[in-house]
């Protein structure tokens, strides 16, 4: 069940993703850390953020619609907070750190800053929240992702670089563009780094929605509208995972992080055959912490079945004719 995502030896597929886990601290108190690869933090900005007021998360039919707001505690904290708990560590699972921003230069702050911190293994940009003014500019625009790939890379020397796209299936750009534009970006011409862009990718963010109390006529959350997850949106992402990885991540060996609707194994199996490497959880532990565990025993059992010796030999094994 060890994975290898751009270099980083992960005990197990299973990656909790950015914004369901907090930053870490709580999750082992429920969850067996052995079932882990990695935890994906919050997403990090420059300065603290409150977020958006409450009501920031209803659950709906077969999904969650949020608009949290990037509520984080900033770097600086952040930082100290990595310095102080070892607790991922000792239980060998890695820590990505997912940044975000609303301006180049805060973005490259942040990476920066996390690029320096001993208790990081990856850095994940978030450039797909729908949230909040701004949050997904970047991961819609290929010239400006490009733009912002170029510039963090510059900062993001030591860890690999994890770009968080959102979930555009269709229309342009698509998200074959968005992926090669990511992992293609390169250092400024003469800069310190000649590493291309994205090390892995990970598909998807939420996707935007909305839902209307018809009683009250109000929109439920606060915000209006926010990011749809949880199983209503699997199958897209299935097949985001599908295109991306047939169309180029499997030709250029980019690993990809399949997140979006997983609560059972079949559906991280489902994101293994169409190509991903690891698969994040996120809102399946917020009615179910221990749920990775399931998943985790449910995919060693298939892999067996599928007389598969890693699971490493499933990922992109879809049989399409
Ligand atoms: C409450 C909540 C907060 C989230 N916060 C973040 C965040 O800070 N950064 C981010 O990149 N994604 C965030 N996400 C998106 C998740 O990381 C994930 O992409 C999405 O929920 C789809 O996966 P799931 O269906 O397994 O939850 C958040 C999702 C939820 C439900």
């Amino acid at each position: 069940m060890t994975v290898n995502l751009a270099g980083i030896p992960l005990q197990s597929p299973i990656v909790l993703a950015a914004g369901t886990a907090g930053y870490a601290d709580e999750i082992l108190e429920v969850l067996s850390p052995g079932v882990l690869g990695a935890v994906t933090s919050k997403s990090i900005t420059a300065l603290p953020r409150d977020g958006h007021p409450t009501w920031r998360m209803v659950p709906l039919r077969g999904a969650m619609l949020n608009a949290i707001g990037l509520a984080n505690t900033g770097v600086e904290r952040f930082a100290r907070h990595v310095a102080n708990s070892h607790t991922l560590e000792k239980h060998g699972v890695a820590l990505f750190a997912s940044v975000a921003g609303d301006t180049i230069e805060s973005y490259v702050r942040v990476a920066a800053e996390m690029d320096g911190l001993e208790g990081v293994r990856a850095i994940e940009l978030n450039v797909s929240c729908p949230n909040v003014h701004g949050g997904s500019d970047f991961g819609v625009d290929p010239v400006a992702l490009a733009d912002l790939v170029d510039a963090v890379r510059q900062v993001v020397i030591a860890k690999p670089l994890i770009i968080k796209l959102p979930p555009v299936a269709t229309g342009l750009p698509n998200i074959v563009t968005l992926a090669k534009t990511a992992v293609e970006a390169r250092g400024r011409p003469g800069g310190p780094n000649a590493r291309p862009g994205a090390d892995v990718l990970c598909l998807a963010n939420t996707t935007p929605a909305m839902a209307i109390d018809v009683r009250t006529r109000r929109p439920r959350i606060t915000n209006t509208t926010g990011g749809l997850s949880g199983p209503a949106v699997h199958h897209i992402v299935v097949k985001l995972i599908h295109d991306t990885y047939r169309k180029y991540a499997k030709d250029v060996g980019v690993p990809i992080i399949g997140l979006g609707g997983v609560t059972r194994w079949q559906d991280a199996a489902q994101f293994i055959l169409a190509g991903a490497s690891a698969v994040g959880m996120g809102t399946a532990t917020m009615a179910d912490p221990s749920s990775p565990a399931r998943v985790y025993r449910g995919l060693e059992r298939w892999q067996r079945r599928m007389g598969a010796a890693t699971i490493r030999e499933l990922v992109g094994a879809v049989d399409v004719v």
